[in-house]
């Protein structure tokens, strides 16, 4: 599985999230402290955009009903039951790439 390029890690706003469309997936990706995190950009409650959401510290909160993601592991803080998918992130430069399993 090789990493694909996807997006300039200035393309990423501060404070929020950039969407990108790779192999058939919505993925959101995320800047903090000079790091970049990929997630799964659909929120499990009813499907938001979780890249059109906030970033409070390493929480993502989703736009539609504030539920929160940890950035980094995908763990929910208000349900331990509950997960996004996470995926893994290498940076060259400025250049962002995404390793993407085959299946999710
Ligand atoms: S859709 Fe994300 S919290 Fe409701």
């Amino acid at each position: 599985m090789p990493f694909i390029p996807v997006a300039k890690i200035d393309e990423i706003p501060q404070g929020s999230g950039l969407l990108v469309e790779t192999n058939g997936r919505d993925i959101a990706l995320f800047r903090l402290e000079g790091a970049v995190y990929a997630t799964s950009d659909v929120c499990p409650h009813q499907g938001a955009s979780l890249s059109t959401g906030t970033m409070n510290g390493e929480k993502i909160v989703c736009p539609w009903h504030q539920w929160c993601f940890n950035v980094k592991d995908g763990s929910s803080p208000l349900n331990p039951r509950l997960k996004i998918k996470t995926y893994e992130v290498k940076l060259e430069g400025n250049q962002v790439f995404l390793l993407l399993p085959d299946q999710d």
